[in-house]
């Protein structure tokens, strides 16, 4: 993960501090296992310099963007730079303290407290991701202000204070901007840095394309990129909404090809079809047919070592 840093233009001062970083906060072998090794790589070199920057410096991060800009591949990706067990953590409306921090069972006849995952996160020095933090109740999570702020505790009523160790860090993630989605308070909000997570690049992407599919033809890496890039703009100027501008179904629309379907359908299901409004849908279309030959198959877009 470090040469792939230094390949992204981060400084090599940095890069020593990660290093360091690692040196002084060895993991438990218990907690090995938990050290993610990324299947994706995040693409952005501002970004990364941003997040490696607040992470050295003590601070927790929110990454805050639209549905597929890479926040959950990134969170994971910086658990991995900095070799820390990371525990993921899903919110939702009903997440209260008790499945954050812990609760109180009874074993063999006796009362225990059972750790939840935020605990467990802050006694090994981990990364802790709070996933789509704006989802929960915002009262509900008034119960992490000290465990997101100098304090660094996790307060258990009727136990005893539990301190962060030094290396715990936390990363929630985000969206923002379209229908349906909430807002976060200014105090919970105020003991992040907030990284906004941009819409990746078309040379990012032509990256990503190269590096998910090694064995997808360049003319068809730039074809599909430009039609992302496209669909983009339309989404910029309001011709259409923004439910076509989905990066997954994208990528999973080449695996589609990979096995079987011909571009039409795959780019159909991926993308066409995620704008339910005959309308909507039918413009999303007339751009994806101007730009990509729907009888494109597996044989065409793929070189032959892979078909
Ligand atoms: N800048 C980027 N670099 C690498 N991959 C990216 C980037 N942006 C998006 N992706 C890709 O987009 C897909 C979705 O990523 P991820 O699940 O992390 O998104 P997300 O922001 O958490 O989305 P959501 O808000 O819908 O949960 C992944 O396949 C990921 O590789
Ligand atoms: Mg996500």
């Amino acid at each position: 993960m470090l040469d792939f840093l230094r390949q992204e233009g981060i400084e090599e001062s940095l890069i020593s501090r990660i290093e360091q970083y690692r040196k002084d906060f060895p993991v438990k072998e218990n907690d090995l296992s938990r050290i993610p090794c990324p299947k994706f790589k995040y693409y952005g070199s501002e970004i990364w310099k941003l997040a490696i920057t607040a992470i050295l410096s003590g601070e927790n991060i929110l990454l805050v963007g639209p549905k597929a800009t890479g926040k959950n591949v990134f969170a994971e990706n910086l658990s991995a730079v900095f070799a820390r067990p990371e525990w993921d953590i899903s919110f939702y409306l009903n997440t209260d303290a008790a499945s954050l921090i812990g609760t109180d069972t009874f074993r063999n006849g006796e009362v225990s407290f059972r750790k939840g995952p935020i605990t467990c996160c802050a006694e090994a020095g981990g990364f802790g991701v709070l996933d789509e933090i704006n989802m929960a109740k915002n009262e509900s999570l008034a119960v992490l202000h000290a465990t997101l702020d100098f304090r660094r505790i996790i307060d258990v009523p009727g136990y005893s204070r539990i301190r962060l160790a030094p290396s715990t860090r936390f990363i929630a993630t985000m969206n923002y901007g379209y229908a349906g989605t909430r807002e976060l308070n200014e105090a919970l909000a105020s003991r992040f840095m907030v990284i906004n997570m941009p819409i990746i690049s078309g040379e990012n992407l032509e990256k990503l394309l190269r590096q998910q599919y090694p064995t997808l033809r360049e003319e068809y890496a730039s074809q599909l990129t430009a039609l992302f890039e496209e669909i983009r703009r339309k989404c910029e100027s309001s011709e259409i909404s923004t439910k076509a501008l989905d990066l997954r179904g994208l990528l999973a629309a080449v695996n589609l090809v990979y096995n079987g379907l011909d571009m039409f359908d795959a780019l159909n299901i991926g993308i066409i079809n995620k704008s339910f409004d005959d309308f909507e849908r039918t413009l999303v279309e007339d751009i994806v047919s101007a730009r990509i030959d729907g009888k494109l198959r597996k044989a065409d877009i793929f070189s032959a070592e892979s078909v």
